[in-house]
């Protein structure tokens, strides 16, 4: 019901008297008004006209009846948004543990226990960022999840680039960047059974209206950015999720149908790291070279000082020049 109130809104971009609405959507005035104010308590900013009507004059920075509206596609088809959750992607994995289908999305707008990679904390300050779960149910082998965060990372810059114009790029192994400075991560969880996957958690941070300044400890301030503090102002999440699950469903089915070679393509022309000189803190160790390629397993492939070929599976990446 308040879908069909925005959309009608949308349609009109302007006046839309009580009486228009109350005749299409088959309910009282007071009804209209009932919802009009529900929109308002939800952000949306509508004037109020006693001969003219409503007029949506503006609609809050995300909006779940909005999201629903633009996504059409498998992913998205259902999404479940929580004010507040310990990680999205823990809430994702127990729904997809219960039978939840491919395409579902679990979106917060704050995490109490964000998780990154390699067991750190994702800091999630409220109403700011995206934190969003989708769960995938592929049929690929075990060994193959790799291809599915290089999937989601290809579909998340190409989505900040569509819906920001900023020129979004893959820090290996999947690390969001914008100017040099991390923009959000991808943290990838699975159930496999000998058969293969069962089912696939792709956990998405993205820092959109956060000041960094302001809202992140000290140790992260420097290295951190947001599409905000990029753009200088606040942008929609609404939309920039719209247009990632968008690219989500494009890249799956370009997995599925397509194959890795086109992934890997587009994963290489987004990506800042090949070719650099690059320092790899893997663990204890640490590996100075130059970034060659990824290989078929998405790992990292190092050429050494000596002239040696080194593949390394997970660690952080400096660029050194
Ligand atoms: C990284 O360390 O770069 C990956 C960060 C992934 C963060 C996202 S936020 C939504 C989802 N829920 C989580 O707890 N983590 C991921």
């Amino acid at each position: 019901m308040l879908a069909d109130i925005i959309r009608m809104f949308k349609k009109k971009n302007g006046y839309v008297s009580g009486e228009d609405m109350s005749r299409a959507l088959g309910i009282t005035r007071a009804g209209i008004w009932k919802r009009i104010e529900e929109l308002r308590s939800k952000g949306y900013k509508i004037q109020a006209s006693t001969a003219k009507g409503y007029r949506l004059v503006k609609s809050p920075e995300f909006s779940m009846e909005e999201l629903e509206m633009i996504v059409q596609g498998d992913i998205g088809r259902e999404i479940i948004f929580f004010e507040s959750i310990g990680s999205t992607n823990t809430a994702a994995l127990e729904l997809a543990e219960k039978g939840a289908p491919h395409g579902t999305v679990v979106i917060a707008d704050r995490q109490a226990k964000g998780k990154g990679r390699l067991g750190r904390t994702w800091v999630s300050p409220p109403r700011s960022n995206i934190y969003m779960s989708v769960i995938l149910r592929p049929e690929i082998e075990t060994e193959d999840a790799t291809l599915l965060t290089i999937m989601a990372a290809v579909s998340c810059a190409k989505g900040v680039m569509k819906s920001t114009g900023l020129k979004a790029e893959i820090k290996w192994p999947n690390d969001l960047m914008i100017s040099s400075k991390k923009l959000g991560g991808i943290l990838t969880e699975m159930k496999s059974d000998p058969d293969g996957i069962v089912f696939a958690v792709i956990g998405i941070g993205i820092n959109v209206n956060s000041k960094t300044k302001k809202d992140f400890p000290p140790d992260i301030r420097g290295i951190a950015t947001s599409i905000r503090e990029e753009l200088g102002k606040i942008q929609s999440r609404t939309f920039i999720i719209a247009e990632i699950l968008k690219e989500l469903e494009h890249w799956y089915r370009v997995l599925l149908t397509g194959g890795r070679k086109p992934l890997f393509d587009e994963w290489k022309r987004l990506s800042s790291t090949l070719g650099r000189k690059v320092k790899v803190t893997a663990g204890d160790n640490v590996f100075t070279g130059v970034a060659e390629d990824i290989d078929k397993g998405g790992m990292l492939i190092l050429r050494l000082p000596s002239g040696m070929l080194k593949k390394i599976s997970s660690g952080d990446v400096t660029m050194l020049r």
